[in-house]
């Protein structure tokens, strides 16, 4: 029997600083995915504030090479807080510069979210204009579950994510969406086969 290759999972946290919540929420998908799963983490510290002229000039290489990690990934994960109710800046300047690489990376592409913060919603709202951001992108997320972890403060510890319910839900998310992506493979593959089989 062969073997299928591991999917991968691209992770990508929408903090920048060293002791980000959301950063170790990020390693702990790493460190507690699935079977079958392997999670990577995404970079996007490098990529400059968008502006047109520099596209024109010639996309960074920043871009490009998160562009890439995307297309190669099975889906992505995004690993986000909450800033002022919504998406942070430096996230959305990131997918706002890999929207505009041609093929577009995220498009059909499978997409989960979570994300942490030290208030009870836990990123809720951020996660919900992630969502309608995603409709233009023509990103397919995973509607459940839903990852919202709120009062961080009881659930990290030295910087890594201790508490033993929440690991299990970011494990029922990763499986989640390793199946999410596969199902849409197979949607895709779908009208070959019908065509093959009329
Ligand atoms: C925040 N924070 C925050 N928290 C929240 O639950 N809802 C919000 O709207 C905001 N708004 C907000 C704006 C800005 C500019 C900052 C810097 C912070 C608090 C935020 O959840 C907290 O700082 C998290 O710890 C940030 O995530 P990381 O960096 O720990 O991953």
């Amino acid at each position: 029997m062969t073997e299928r290759a591991p999917l991968t999972i691209l992770a990508i946290a929408g903090s920048l600083r060293d002791g980000s919540l959301n950063k170790a929420a990020a390693a702990a998908a790493v460190a507690n995915a699935p079977p079958g799963i392997t999670v990577q983490l995404a970079e996007i510290g490098d990529i400059p504030l968008y502006d047109q002229d520099v596209q024109d000039a010639g996309f960074p290489a920043s871009v490009t090479e998160l562009g890439g990690r995307i297309e190669a990934a099975d889906a992505v994960l995004f690993v986000t807080p909450e800033y002022n109710y919504s998406v942070p800046g430096v996230l959305k300047n990131a997918i706002d510069w890999v929207s505009r690489l041609s093929p577009q990376p995220f498009a059909g592409k499978a997409a989960g979210i979570m994300g942490v913060s030290p208030g009870n919603l836990g990123t809720a709202r951020a996660q919900y204009h992630l969502r309608q951001i995603g409709v233009f992108l023509d990103l397919h997320f995973l509607n459940r579950p839903e990852v919202m972890i709120g009062q961080a403060g009881s659930k990290f510890e030295d910087g890594r994510l201790t508490d033993a319910d929440t690991i299990e839900r970011i494990q029922a998310l990763l499986s989640a969406l390793g199946e999410w992506s596969q199902r849409l493979d197979q949607t895709a593959e779908a009208p070959a086969g019908l065509a093959a089989a009329s």
